[in-house]
């Protein structure tokens, strides 16, 4: 675990804005995760800001990476549901026309180095970072093209297949309204009358299956559908999302994540929701999970966990560090449900506990972080 250890004589004091908010389902995530890097590279010494990438920053710029002003004290818990994104939107009615806030980019360019703590579309889907490479802005995390990807859960899926990394059998569905035959040439087929799949047929759906917004996160979006009785309410719930939606094998059993760092995983956690699945309550309210890392697996379970998150951080093109969510049944076939590209760093989040299982603090995670995005 060499390649974790940060001398701390070594750190540099710099100027850093970490980035966070913005317009997606996870905004509010987001600025717990941000608050908390804010916090500990403080700690670390550094002249630290928090920006909401989309609301910016109207106030006085000069000076600002030496004021002593607490850029976190409005920060608020994460609440239990995921937050009406529309009255942020409605606070810049120019927003369409730049999703930047007053003064991003500017202090994005004095910054020696953003620390990206974004979630969700607009910032964990790689067009901030698109956005960045061409304004000469250096930023953390991998780059547009690996988060583009793992935004896209059918992307993630197709790309899992190639490179033989297990992951629940599943197609992708549009409402029949919004089906546009591209003229591909590909034969799609109608299911349930309501909605339209490319790459399956009615058949393909068991139940009890999931059914998730393709390009959702934190849960927003998926639900389980035991029966037929319960699949369009299912399919509604992720169309309030996004416009097309994965549907998929519902596998019973035990959940984990596994990060990656450099390209070497952590140990596993396990997770372990007291109530129902892993979902936006589970995820960010205290105490509603049991998360044990590393988790109580056998040595061999382990080490096919590792091998897989790092496969698939290959496989997605990965640079800096990932978090890859798993199921395992109860015959201890191993299935990868997704990449998170930003993974959370909020107190209940699972890579700051991942990284405390071998030794790293917090403030060496997010250190350690900068380290990679400055090299
Ligand atoms: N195929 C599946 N079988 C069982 N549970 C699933 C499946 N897919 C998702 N889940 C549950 O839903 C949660 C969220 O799904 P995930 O694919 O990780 O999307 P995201 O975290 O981006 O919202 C998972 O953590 C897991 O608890
Ligand atoms: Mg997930």
């Amino acid at each position: 675990m060499e390649l974790f250890l940060v001398e701390r004589e070594k750190w540099q004091k710099m100027k850093i804005v970490v980035l966070a908010g913005g317009i997606s389902t996870e905004r509010d995530v987001s600025l717990v995760t941000g608050s908390m890097i804010y916090k500990a590279l403080r700690k670390n010494g550094h002249r630290a800001i928090i920006l909401d990438v989309y609301l910016g920053y109207e106030g006085e710029t000069e000076g600002i990476f030496d004021s002593d002003r607490d850029w976190a004290a409005s920060i608020s818990a994460v609440s239990s549901v995921n937050p009406d994104v529309s009255k942020i939107k409605a606070m810049r009615p120019d927003g369409d026309k730049n999703f930047f806030g007053p003064n991003v980019i500017k202090l994005c360019q004095e910054a020696d180095v953003v620390f990206m703590a974004l979630h969700g579309v607009g910032g964990e889907d790689g067009k901030v970072q698109a956005a960045f490479e061409l304004l000469g802005i250096t930023y953390t995390g991998t780059d547009f093209e690996s988060a583009a990807m793992a935004m896209d859960k059918t992307v993630t899926k197709d790309l899992f297949r190639a490179w033989d990394i297990p992951t629940p059998k599943g197609i992708v569905i549009y409402r029949k309204e919004n089906f546009k035959d591209a003229g591909s040439g590909h034969k799609h087929s109608v299911i349930f009358d309501k909605y339209v799949a490319e790459n399956g047929s009615e058949e393909d759906i068991v139940f009890p299956c999931i059914v998730k917004a393709t390009n959702g996160g934190s849960s927003v979006g998926v639900s389980i559908a035991n029966e037929r009785s319960e699949f369009d309410a299912a399919c509604d719930e992720a169309f309030k999302y996004d416009t097309q939606a994965v549907v998929e094998q519902y596998i019973k059993g035990r959940e984990f994540a596994v990060s990656v760092i450099d390209g070497e995983a952590l140990p596993a956690i396990e997770i372990a929701p007291k109530q129902g699945f892993y979902d936006y309550k589970n995820k960010y309210q205290a105490d509603s999970t049991v998360e044990t890392c590393p988790a109580d697996i056998p040595e061999e379970t382990a080490l096919r966990l590792k091998s897989l998150a790092e496969r698939a951080f290959r496989a997605l093109r990965y640079r800096s560090y990932a978090r890859m969510d798993f199921m395992m049944d109860s015959d201890g076939n191993i299935y990868c449900l997704e990449c998170n590209t930003l993974p959370g760093m909020t107190p209940t989040s699972l890579l700051p506990q991942e990284a405390a299982a071998v030794g790293m603090s917090f403030e060496e995670l997010c250190e350690k972080i900068i380290a990679m995005a400055i090299k």
